[in-house]
């Protein structure tokens, strides 16, 4: 009935968990929910009032569809100072989120029949999105046993003649695993040398805990530049999730195609975004600052909570706010046999709403948000100890 290319796509296991989440919330339960793929904090007051004051001066027009000079130029500054690369506003395009950045990619990039190497546990949408391009996602696993790191070797073992890019995403969503320079550096080489485009979605690039070297922005613009897609969002940074506010860098041609495609299909993002975005990008940082130390926080106490039950291993994420613990001891053949049971069993038990691992092709694992207050953290924790321990628990004390 429809077009072929949505028989290839899947929709979101996060909305879907959050959906039976709020059904039960609406059947009155008291629901703790840890599916957010979004900051629990409010937009900073600054930028909120400069949203506000472009409404109030009339800024409500249409804008040039790659988005206003010196929201552009900004972000120019901003990669500067962050990672020390010279980039011009012709490189810079705004979109609705980072989604519509990797998308306007896939569209202008990937032809039916390529391959686009990217590593697994995955941000749903970027596989999604090759699909619906026609394209082949191919997937390289990374393990828990050693912290979700993306091994350049199997990325390059992963490259075939058909291969028109590898997508990196650090901070990864789900596992929080970093990337580092080391890494990068050996798969832009076997890249450059075959014409690869590499494409890094740094849409949780503020939020960092453990420093590493993660310049991968210089990385790429030393060795490859003419082939990298950067993809940023406000999103996560500067708690603007509902703004829409993304962008991406881009060789100068590549982003005039971009400006094609966009202008042919969205146009700019909101006129009243470009301003409140210009505010968190050239404003004061501190509200970035202290929802990292906030996240981190959030994040010591709900792995210290959980890792005390001896079937539930979680590797300490270095980077995003997702905990993503293993919990496949827990599973049993005459139990809950696989992670998507176990989460509809926690939500119809405990009332806990997470994400099942499945969703990240990762059977096995849980994603928990914990852009939540503490609160509901400790809340949340407990009942799901107290959910594990029901199951079997001899089994469970048994399963270290
Ligand atoms: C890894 C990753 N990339 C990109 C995005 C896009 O977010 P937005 O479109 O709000 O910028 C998300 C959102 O959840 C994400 O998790």
């Amino acid at each position: 009935m429809f077009a072929q290319r949505l028989a290839r796509v899947s929709g979101s296991a996060t909305l879907k968990a959050a959906a039976e989440a709020e059904r039960l919330r609406r059947a009155g339960y008291n629901v703790v929910d840890f599916t957010a793929g979004e900051p629990d904090f409010p937009t900073p007051e600054h930028v909120k009032a400069a949203g506000k004051a472009a409404i109030d001066a009339n800024f409500t027009r249409y804008t040039a569809a790659a988005g206003i000079p010196e929201l552009r130029e900004a972000i120019c500054g901003r990669y500067k100072r962050q990672y020390e690369i010279d980039i011009t506003p012709a490189e810079v395009l705004l979109t609705a989120g980072g989604k519509q950045a990797l998308f306007n990619t896939a569209l202008a990039l990937f032809d039916p029949g390529d391959e686009v190497i990217t590593h697994a546990p995955y941000w749903p949408t970027i596989p999604e999105q090759v699909k619906l391009v026609g394209a082949l996602p191919v997937i390289v696993q990374t393990r828990s046993e050693e912290g979700f790191a993306v091994h350049a070797e199997a990325v390059i073992a992963a490259i075939t003649p058909r291969t028109r890019a590898i997508i990196i995403n650090s901070p990864c969503n789900p596992t929080g695993a970093l990337v580092e320079e080391a890494t990068l550096t050996p798969i832009v080489d076997a890249a450059a040398a075959r014409g690869i485009w590499i494409v890094v979605d740094l849409c949780y690039e503020q939020l960092i805990y453990e420093p590493v070297p993660h310049n991968l922005p210089k990385v790429l613009f030393d060795r490859h530049r003419d082939r990298t897609v950067l993809a940023g969002s406000a999103s996560k940074s500067y708690a603007m999730t509902g703004w829409r506010c993304g962008w991406t860098i881009a060789p100068k041609e590549l982003t005039s195609a971009f400006n094609t495609i966009q202008g042919q299909t969205t146009s700019n993002i909101a006129s009243m975004t470009q301003k409140a975005a210009l505010a968190a990008v050239s404003g004061p940082q501190d509200a970035v600052a202290a929802m990292l130390a906030e996240y981190r926080t959030r994040r010591d106490a709900l792995h210290g909570w959980l890792t005390a039950h001896p079937a539930i291993r979680c590797v300490k994420p270095k980077g995003a706010f997702y905990l993503f613990p293993d919990i496949s001891a827990l599973l049993s053949p005459d139990g809950l046999k696989t992670s998507a049971d176990f989460a509809e069993a926690l939500l119809e038990k405990a009332h806990v709403a997470v994400t099942a691992g499945e969703g990240f092709d990762a059977p096995g694992y849980l994603r928990i948000s914990y852009a939540t207050s503490m609160e509901q953290l400790r809340e949340g924790a407990t009942r799901i100890l107290r959910f594990a321990e029901s199951l079997q628990p001899a089994r469970a004390g048994a399963a270290r």
